[in-house]
């Protein structure tokens, strides 16, 4: 079977990489729509010999779509789903506005793909730092029982859509031309205060909450991972924003409940979907966010024991954020409901 698809936002940074995930892993489509604001209609966009004129999202675009890929924001989600939803269409939703709902699934396909039969027509992919820590911890969480987790990244300006990876290009030119690189959006476009991430690092990735000194993202990772995993782990998270174009890092620590035998580990992780061990000290084979730029795997090295306890263990990972973090994991989800019977 082939399914009228639509892909919410597709003018974005995620959107044009859920469209490129579409084709690339065969989600089986009879047509595609692109949908996007107002300043988009009527755009032109060809793709692998495909010509695609870019429509305004409304409120009666779903009419006779049965699978949506969303990636507009959450507030475009949070109005518009509904209709979706009372069309008839399955949605995914890599916005942040569903996640924490009970009726929603949040799901990572290697992880929690079961999750998906309890959906009703909304299906959340989580964050893209907890997407890919929680793909690459899940072998080891079945092994040894993750009970905490400590967790810095590294983000790209990628993360903060288009508007933040131009403004990583102009500061940078700025900069080289002698002259005060000009903050606008990062770290966080709808904060009070604005920052140059052109040759610096930033520990704000979205708003604080004042009340408990984390930010956003951190919580989202401290949430999303309990939701992901069905289980009470505790997560300590450092969000940072860092030049980095495209690629999100991130260093992970670990203190499971049983001992952890290493190469125990290094099999896991060698065989474990979705995952790519690049752990190789002797030859400096380590990952990193420039070397992976639009695949869809979560690349872990740095693999190493703690120096004093049996049960901790650090890793260090890297992964394109738009494709495993965003559009790859909402067309994995897709794929992942054709499988299970859940899309018909
Ligand atoms: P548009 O290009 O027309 O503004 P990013 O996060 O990379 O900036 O992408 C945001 C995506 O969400 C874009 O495709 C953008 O379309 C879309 N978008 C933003 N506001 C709206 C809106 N009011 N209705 C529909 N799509 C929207």
């Amino acid at each position: 079977k082939k399914f009228k698809i639509a892909i919410v936002g597709a003018t974005g940074a995620v959107g044009r990489e859920m469209l490129r995930c579409v084709f690339q892993f065969n989600f089986p489509f009879e047509s595609i729509k692109l949908l996007a604001s107002a300043r988009s209609a009527g755009k032109e966009i060809e793709f692998e010999g495909h010509k695609f004129v870019v429509e305004e999202l409304t409120e009666n675009s779903f009419e006779g779509v049965e699978v949506a890929f969303w990636s507009a924001g959450g507030s475009i989600s949070e109005k518009y789903m509904k209709y979706a939803v009372e069309a008839g269409c399955v949605n995914i939703d890599n916005t942040s506005h569903f996640r924490m709902d009970p009726n929603v699934p949040l799901v990572v396909p290697e992880v929690n793909g079961e999750a998906l039969v309890n959906h009703h027509g909304i299906i959340s992919c989580p964050n893209c730092t907890t997407i890919m820590m929680c793909s690459a911890l899940t072998r080891l969480n079945d092994e040894f029982d993750i009970e905490r987790i400590v967790v810095s990244t590294y983000q790209a300006v990628s993360g903060a859509g288009v508007a933040g990876m131009e403004e990583l290009y102009r500061q940078s030119q700025e900069v080289l031309d002698g002259k005060e690189p000009v903050a606008k959006t990062l770290p966080c476009a709808g904060d009070k205060k604005h920052f140059p991430i052109a040759f610096n690092c930033i520990p704000q990735v979205d708003k604080f909450d004042l009340s408990n000194g984390y930010s956003k993202e951190e919580m989202k990772m401290v949430n999303e991972t309990k939701k992901i995993f069905n289980k009470d782990i505790e997560v300590n998270a450092t969000c940072v924003r860092v030049p980095v174009l495209r690629g999100h890092s991130e260093s992970i620590y670990i203190e499971t409940k049983k001992t952890i035998d290493m190469d125990k580990v290094f099999e896991l992780l060698g065989n474990s979907t979705g995952i790519d061990l690049c752990d190789d000290l002797a030859n400096q084979v380590y990952p990193m966010p420039t070397s992976f730029i639009g695949d869809e795997l979560t690349h872990v090295g740095r693999v190493r024991k703690d120096l004093y306890k049996d049960n901790a263990l650090s890793l260090w990972i890297t992964g394109d954020q738009l494709m495993k973090g965003a559009a790859y994991n909402s067309v994995d989800i897709g794929l992942k409901m054709i499988e299970l019977g859940l899309l018909k």
